[in-house]
């Protein structure tokens, strides 16, 4: 934290992120409730945020966002503390279903993961793509002061924003942030708008994705697309005369994290968690913490639990899975086809190994809190995070924040980028139930020495790994282009 204010010393930072990291709902009772939305990406900017000064440029998503900011859709925030701006930006219904339910979660998502969900791709939605990222840009270009600012702008939803605020503003430090995977070329290029896609984020004067993997892909669609020059050695590309860093920057939490300092500790967690939930003391709990998305193999997670109930007849009435499970664009009908296939799966394994009060699966499909989140980390024996491809998956980083009692088992899928990391984590192919299983059961059984031993060691490297280093790599690398901009190196 503290390199990342020298950093940042006299540094205004513009964030722009389609998600805002409050959101405030008018309650039931007339009041007005603030609460954290269910999204890797605020996890780890907010804390950053709130280390430095600023503006965080999103679109405002609450049913009280617009009483609760001023006419220019500003409000200070954290509530309380109010260590910046949140500026919101209004989309009408028409520009959300367009740029966000369309391009962005029809179009871009299916994309980049490799979860055999077919992208779709309309030209109204693209119009109104392309509308809210000079929406945004604009919004972002308002709040700068000085003609040198540091943006960072975040994930898919603003691939166009770069160069539309690179035109702006000639000398700004843009730093753009890919939040989830980016895929190899062939799969890129049947996006038809593939070349304006590429054309905006090499506005930017850094991008950065979770792993080199997905720069090497990135390098490849701007190699085979456009006329631009790629310099591998130094992975940058040089476009209309200005050159774009691509780097790998994989990202973190928080470290302390604030909400694990906020929890009881594991013993009373584990009682009132299994007092709410109705189980038994010698239950033998596990958790799954997701938004209700398709990308999340929340499927082949439960038909691991039940093959774990098949092939370990003695854990049948003991093994209980808790997956709490956040609803998520459920304006689109892939997402809610998925919410019903959840709930028949739950149901179906229920019917087959449930007996009395037993049932092996506890499906909570909420908005939860991230204090009711810690608690159930804590109360956890294990925690498996399944997807079937994810950019980082910072909720298998949250759980080992939880875990300051150094116990407690992360079954992790190999197809997040944060399996290239918690290596002590059992890394498995969720798509092999066998593989999956046999995790599951090895974490059940597995001592209490050896689950201290690779827990410390997890804890050892997210602790040094957070997300102020993340940031601060990226600001050390802005600082260095910054100064190589006045000392005026000129480019081939
Ligand atoms: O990390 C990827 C991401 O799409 C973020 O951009 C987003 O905030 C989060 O997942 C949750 O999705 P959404 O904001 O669409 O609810």
């Amino acid at each position: 934290k503290s390199t990342l204010s020298r950093h940042l010393s006299g540094e205004r930072v513009i964030i722009v992120a389609n998600r805002e990291p409050y959101i405030h709902q008018r309650a039931a009772d007339g009041g007005i409730q603030v609460s954290h939305p269910a999204s890797g990406l605020v996890t780890a900017l907010e804390p950053v945020m709130r280390a430095c000064s600023g503006v965080w440029v999103a679109h405002g998503s609450g049913s009280a966002d617009r009483e609760t900011a001023d006419a220019h859709g500003r409000i200070r925030v954290p509530p309380g503390e109010q260590s910046y701006t949140l500026r919101r930006v209004w989309l009408s219904k028409e520009e959300e279903q367009g740029y966000y339910y369309g391009f962005a979660n029809e179009g871009l998502w299916p994309l980049c993961h490799i979860a055999d969900t077919r992208p779709l791709f309309r030209a109204e939605d693209w119009r109104h793509y392309r509308e809210v990222n000079r929406r945004f840009a604009d919004a972002v270009c308002e709040e700068v002061e000085g003609e040198d600012p540091v943006i960072l702008v975040q994930d898919y939803h603003f691939a166009l924003a770069p160069r539309m605020i690179r035109e702006r503003l000639p000398r700004a430090t843009i730093i753009t942030f890919w939040h989830i995977p980016w895929p190899n070329s062939e799969r890129f290029g049947i996006c038809p708008w593939r070349v304006e896609l590429l054309e905006g984020m090499l506005g930017a004067s850094i991008l950065g994705f979770h792993t080199q993997a997905h720069c090497n892909n990135f390098l490849d669609a701007v190699d085979r697309f456009m006329e631009a020059r790629l310099d591998r050695e130094q992975n940058a590309v040089v476009h209309r005369k200005r050159q774009s860093l691509v780097r790998p920057y994989p990202i973190s939490i928080e470290w302390p994290s604030q909400w694990a300092q906020a929890t009881p500790p594991t013993r009373e967690c584990r009682a009132s968690v299994l007092a709410e939930l109705g189980l038994p003391p010698d239950t033998l709990l596990g958790v799954g913490v997701d938004r209700l998305d398709y990308t999340k193999g929340i499927e082949e997670r439960l038909q691991a639990v039940e093959r774990t109930l098949e092939r370990a007849p003695h854990l049948r009435g003991r093994l209980t899975f808790v997956q709490l499970a956040a609803p998520s664009r459920t304006v689109i009908e892939r997402y809610r086809q998925l919410n019903a296939s959840v709930e028949v799966l739950a149901e179906r394994i229920n019917q087959r190994f449930g007996t009395g009060n037993y049932r092996p699966i506890i499906l909570l499909r909420a908005h939860h809190e991230p204090l009711s989140v810690f608690r159930y980390y804590r109360a956890a024996d294990f925690c498996y995070v399944s997807s079937l491809h994810d950019g980082m998956n910072l909720v298998a980083k949250e759980f080992i924040a939880a875990r300051e009692d150094e116990q407690g088992v992360l079954v992790l899928s190999h197809f997040t980028g944060a399996a290239r990391e918690l290596t002590e984590a059992l890394i498995v192919n969720p798509y092999d139930l066998e593989e999956a299983s046999a995790a599951i059961l090895a974490a059940v059984e597995m001592p209490r020495e050896e689950q201290a031993a690779r827990m410390r060691s997890l804890r050892a490297f997210v602790a040094e790994f957070n997300v102020y280093r993340w940031a601060g790599r990226m600001l050390v690398d802005a600082a260095r282009l910054r100064q190589r901009d006045r000392l005026n190196v000129r480019l081939p």
